[in-house]
């Protein structure tokens, strides 16, 4: 029998936006194989309006009004909420995405939203990583009181199936470490040093190609990638390990001619994430490295991302990530929305 689920959006940005799309050309196969269709019931921006009918808002809709700039609020069907708090705690609907901008420093207002719409009974299903390196343990143990999930597959490594892999598939395994490269704003960078540019003008290209930010210092001074490896230690290893604790060096001091000697020595510089168990804890560090050409690491280019992990029974297992996207992330939190209508 066809069962129909109620999605409230919080945040319809990059990444909303891609999955209300990915929802439409999905919808078909989804009726088909999994006898589930999904409704939103709301969706809620902070600049371009809100929209809530309990009807179900017309997605095609909504995308348009994004791109003609229309406010969502000529689509609600309701009193507007006057804030996000308020969508949040009176939106009807089964599970809340919530898809805004990251805070690192406290992961608000994000695990506001998730711990309101938990507290609702709701699902909720994220690609923001400051919720799960601040208030991980927290979500997830007041997600389970309440029957319900908190899934964040996209949070890291954008749609690729980390957290789903070891909670499924790979029972009873002992996490020891990983290593990789999982910032890919850096990996470009780096790349167009190669290429002859200095850091200054990789820095820009990498702008102008819309992949490194206005202001990249999150990700040239290597937090968003001690951020990743902090989500990662946290959920797979069960260490409450902050970005703080993570050692950090960035890119920033690297010169065209310090790249130049590397590759004169058939080694690349990246940036490279590791943590790994220790008697203590963890030990866990983001630096700039030369790598050799016999390590995965060396041919990871561009904007592609790498992890690697080290368990007891496999001694290494590698995940590569080529051509990101924001489909990608929105096929995570798909992935997340149906393994958890799965039971899985
Ligand atoms: N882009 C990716 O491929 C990617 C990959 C992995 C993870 N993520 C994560 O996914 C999340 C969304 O990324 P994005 O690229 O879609 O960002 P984005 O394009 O900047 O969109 C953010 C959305 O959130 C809304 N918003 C802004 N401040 C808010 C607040 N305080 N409360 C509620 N909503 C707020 C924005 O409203 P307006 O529309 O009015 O601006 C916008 O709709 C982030 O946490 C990001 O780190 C993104």
């Amino acid at each position: 029998m066809m069962k129909t689920i109620s999605l409230v959006m919080v945040g319809f940005g990059n990444v909303g936006k891609a999955f209300a799309q990915l929802i439409l050309d999905k919808a078909d196969l989804i009726q088909k194989e999994y006898q589930v269709e999904f409704r939103v019931t709301g969706i809620a921006t902070t600049r371009h309006g809100i929209a809530v009918d309990p009807r179900g808002i017309d997605l095609q809709q909504a995308l348009q009004c994004m791109q003609q700039k229309v406010s969502l609020d000529t689509l609600c069907r309701e009193g507007v909420p006057t804030s996000m708090e308020e969508f949040v705690q009176t939106c009807p609907g089964d599970a809340l995405l919530e898809n805004s901008p990251v805070n690192h420093h406290t992961g608000q207002p994000a695990v506001g939203y998730i711990r309101s719409a938990l507290m609702r009974k709701m699902h909720v299903v994220s690609a923001n990583k400051g919720p799960v390196v601040h208030a991980y343990r927290e979500l997830t143990d007041l997600a389970a009181r309440q029957g319900v999930k908190y899934y964040f597959e996209s949070a890291v490594m954008d749609g690729m199936p980390i957290f789903s892999l070891f909670r499924s598939s790979l029972p009873a395994v002992e996490l020891r470490g990983f290593l990789g490269i999982l910032n890919s704003t850096t990996n470009l960078i780096l790349e167009f040093m190669e290429k002859g540019k200095s850091f200054e003008e990789a820095v820009q290209y990498a702008q102008v190609l819309g992949i490194a930010e206005a202001d990249p210092a999150e990700d040239v001074d290597g937090w968003d990638a001690a951020i990743k490896v902090s989500a990662l230690a946290t959920v797979l290893m069960g260490l409450d390990f902050k970005p703080q604790q993570v050692q950090r060096q960035g890119i920033a001091h690297l010169t065209p001619r310090m790249v130049e000697e590397a590759r004169q020595a058939g080694e690349r510089w990246k940036l490279v994430c590791r943590a790994r168990r220790t008697p203590q804890g963890l030990e866990a560090s983001v630096m700039p490295q030369r790598v050799s050409s016999d390590s995965p690491l060396y041919h990871i280019s561009g904007t592609s991302s790498y992890v690697q992990f080290e368990t007891d029974v496999l001694a290494e297992l590698g995940m590569m990530e080529g051509k990101p996207g924001t489909y990608t992330t929105a096929y995570g939190l798909l992935a997340d929305l149906l393994n958890i209508l799965q039971n899985r």
